[in-house]
């Protein structure tokens, strides 16, 4: 059972499912994990989220209701205020995920069969990604942020595609333009439908025949949307999401001026998303982190693409604010 409360109810024991307020200052380690010593108490107590949303199944309740209520008659009932049904924008987005995922299954099976795409179908997706990423960011990409081995592949794809769609609005392109953008978000790791199960979401290093082979899938997915009815630009970024500013990208090893604006914008939000994403195995980076880094990378991404998608999220800095 899920139980909205507020960040002074806060205790030890609890199991954080999410957290609310401005979503991108949210340190990702509020989110899905338990709360186990009194370090992690005090860093979420001095935080500036508002309410939290505890998993009773998985942790302790508030004070209020423990312990062991059933032992003595509450003095009155629990504070009604503390018992709301989930925040309407997490269900939403939720909602959202679970329309989006079948379809999105169906099209990534469609299209590793070789059968013919209905180009009306993707658009629908991108357009109800993009509606979500336009209307409750926080709850959207809170949710892609957890991603589990099993749907690793789904929830990236909607990630690029809402933070593409984001990013396109926020540089004022043509809506014709976004929805391509987002469309090739949605499509951009297809080619890893052919990669052999196990290499995927392996935890340990991958060997270098095993880096081999997962290098291939940029051309595999040119390959599988060659014959069907896509924008070009969809199977530009299949094909080049992994190239950097500097050459040193695969699996054509271009530079500069050679990569497309589209593909510049999907290196960046293929990149920001896989960082920030909670895995079993990793360090998630909060937004900021990402942030740094991603802007010390010297020659990997078009730097003022870069300040300009941190903007866009909200992130401020000096290398933001830099054109
Ligand atoms: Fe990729």
């Amino acid at each position: 059972m899920l139980l909205r409360i507020e960040r002074r109810q806060v205790r030890i024991g609890m199991y954080v499912q999410e957290v609310e307020g401005d979503w991108i200052d949210l340190p990702l380690w509020f989110r899905g994990c338990r709360i186990g010593d009194a370090a992690t108490l005090a860093r979420m107590r001095d935080s500036r989220i508002s309410t939290l949303v505890i998993d009773l199944g998985k942790g302790v309740g508030p004070a209020e209701t423990t312990p062991f209520p059933a032992l003595r008659p509450p003095l009155s009932p629990a504070p009604a205020a503390a018992r709301v049904p989930p925040s309407p924008d997490l269900e939403k987005a939720r909602a959202t995920l679970r329309r989006t995922n079948a379809a999105l299954r169906q099209i990534f099976r469609t299209v590793h069969e070789g059968r013919v795409l209905d180009p009306a179908q993707t658009r629908a997706i991108v357009d109800e990604v993009a509606a979500a990423m336009r209307h409750r960011p926080g709850a959207l990409l809170g949710i892609t942020r957890l991603k589990s081995k099993d749907e690793y592949s789904f929830l990236h794809s909607v990630a690029v595609c809402a933070l593409m769609t984001h990013f396109a609005r926020f540089l004022r392109l043509d809506p014709v333009e976004v929805q391509h953008l987002g469309m090739a978000g949605l499509l951009h790791d297809i080619g890893k439908l052919t990669l052999p199960e196990g290499i995927l979401g392996k935890p340990e290093a991958l060997s270098e025949e095993e880096t081999r082979i997962v290098r291939t899938h940029p051309p595999e997915g040119f390959r599988l949307l060659a014959g069907q009815d896509v924008p070009d630009v969809v199977r530009e970024v299949c094909l080049h999401h992994h190239e950097r500013m500097d050459g040193a990208g695969y699996p054509d090893g271009l530079a500069g001026d050679q990569l497309s604006r589209a593909v510049r914008m999907a290196a960046i939000c293929d990149v920001y998303d896989a960082v920030t994403s909670v895995r079993p195995y990793k360090e998630a980076w909060s937004a900021k982190t990402a942030y740094r880094r991603m802007w010390s990378w010297e020659g990997h991404f078009d730097r003022v693409l870069l300040g300009q998608f941190f903007r866009s999220i909200g992130v401020a800095g000096e290398a933001a604010r830099q054109p």
